[in-house]
């Protein structure tokens, strides 16, 4: 995390003026807790097993009074789980719609359910505003895969070639670039640039797809997701030969050889969309493994098969952290107004494109 040394930022200062650390509230199961949570309970059954929601269900209530009191939202990936995403969430979404949200919101306190990177982009777009992730130690292995010093010695051995950078990175390293991407709109934005060429970093394998769906060339990094690159296209071959009647919807952070299995590839988003669009009788999404849960709730008629690979990073964002990120306004991000200008540029120049 980028944390300027000195005193304590002014939207940090602004809202522990108008909302004081708090105490914890009373986490009992309760009858009251039970009955004013119950409908929740009926959005998530099919996938939180009754014996859970007590644990769960305390929290929820807090969390969505806090929220209120502080005047704050809670912007959730497609991996959180289904009592962070169905529960307390007031946005969901894949990485671009949490940046596009996050730029939209008139809430006070921004808390961010995902991994860090994502709280960078709240806090790029929301200057002025607190922006709080749960546990900072949400890392990602493509944000950490390149440095800014890396993308300057690219940008030194291909000069003028532009640098399309996925959300995926720190604030750092999007401060060396002249665009960013996400999973959804990497082709357009590639091609927005109108060269031959462009340098695509950090993600080998999305950078790898984008070149099947267009004739820009693209120079690549070596930066993988340790939890699509867990994926090989020899156990989607297996899923298939054991029946033939299972759809496959991949993430374009998987291998070559997994996308080549897929009957769709797209991001989070574009997954879920693709699902409630086809309404397949069974279907494996080849993702995290929290996504399934969160996309079964809304599509009672389908079955979804599940290889669970986790992401440990998006698994460290939980109710209880949540509610501690309210009450006693932590772990607030910061970026060094150094990079973050240039960063937030790179950004908007994204979410302009799709305008
Ligand atoms: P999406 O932008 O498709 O949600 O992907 C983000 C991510 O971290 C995938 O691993
Ligand atoms: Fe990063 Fe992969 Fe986790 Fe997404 S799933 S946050 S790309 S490690």
């Amino acid at each position: 995390m980028t944390r300027l040394q000195g005193s304590t930022p002014l939207s940090r200062r602004n809202a522990e003026t108008a909302h004081p650390p708090l105490v914890l509230p009373d986490l009992a199961y309760t009858p009251e807790v039970a009955r004013e949570t119950a409908h929740l309970y009926e959005r998530v059954a099919r996938v939180i097993p009754p014996i859970e929601w007590p644990g769960f269900a305390p929290y929820i209530k807090a969390i969505n009074e806090l929220k209120r009191a502080r005047n704050a939202v809670v912007l959730a990936h497609n991996y959180m789980t289904p009592e962070i995403f169905h529960c307390v969430a007031d946005v969901v979404g894949d990485s671009l719609q949490l940046a596009r949200q996050a730029s939209k919101t008139d809430a006070e306190i921004i808390v961010q359910g995902g991994v860090h990177f994502m709280a960078e982009t709240s806090k790029l777009l929301n200057p002025g505003k607190l922006v709080l992730i749960p546990d900072s130690r949400a890392g990602c292995s493509l944000a950490a895969s390149i440095t800014g010093a890396e993308v300057r010695a690219l940008r030194e051995a291909y000069p003028g070639v532009p640098v399309v950078t996925y959300v995926n990175t720190p604030a750092e390293v999007k401060a060396e670039s002249d665009i960013c991407c996400t999973s959804s709109n990497a082709v357009r934005v590639v091609e927005s640039l109108g060269t031959k060429r462009v340098i695509m970093i950090p993600d080998e394998y999305l950078a790898k797809w984008v070149r099947t769906q267009t004739k820009v060339d693209i120079i690549t990094w070596k930066g993988h997701c340790e939890v699509h690159e867990r994926f090989s296209g020899e156990e989607l071959r297996a899923y298939r030969e054991a029946d033939s009647g299972v759809k496959i919807i991949a993430h374009p952070e998987c291998a070559p050889d997994v996308l080549a299995e897929a009957d769709f590839t797209g991001s989070t988003s574009g997954m879920i969309k693709w699902v409630k669009e086809h309404q397949p009788s069974r279907v494996l999404l080849v993702t995290e493994c929290s996504m399934s849960d969160n996309v079964a709730v809304e599509t009672p008629k389908v079955e979804f098969v599940r290889p669970c690979n986790l992401c440990p990073h998006m698994k460290r964002i939980t109710l209880p952290k949540i509610l501690d990120s309210l009450v006693f306004l932590k772990e607030e991000v910061t970026i060094d107004p150094r990079i973050a200008e240039r960063a937030r540029a790179a950004i908007e120049r994204m979410i302009n494109l799709n305008h």
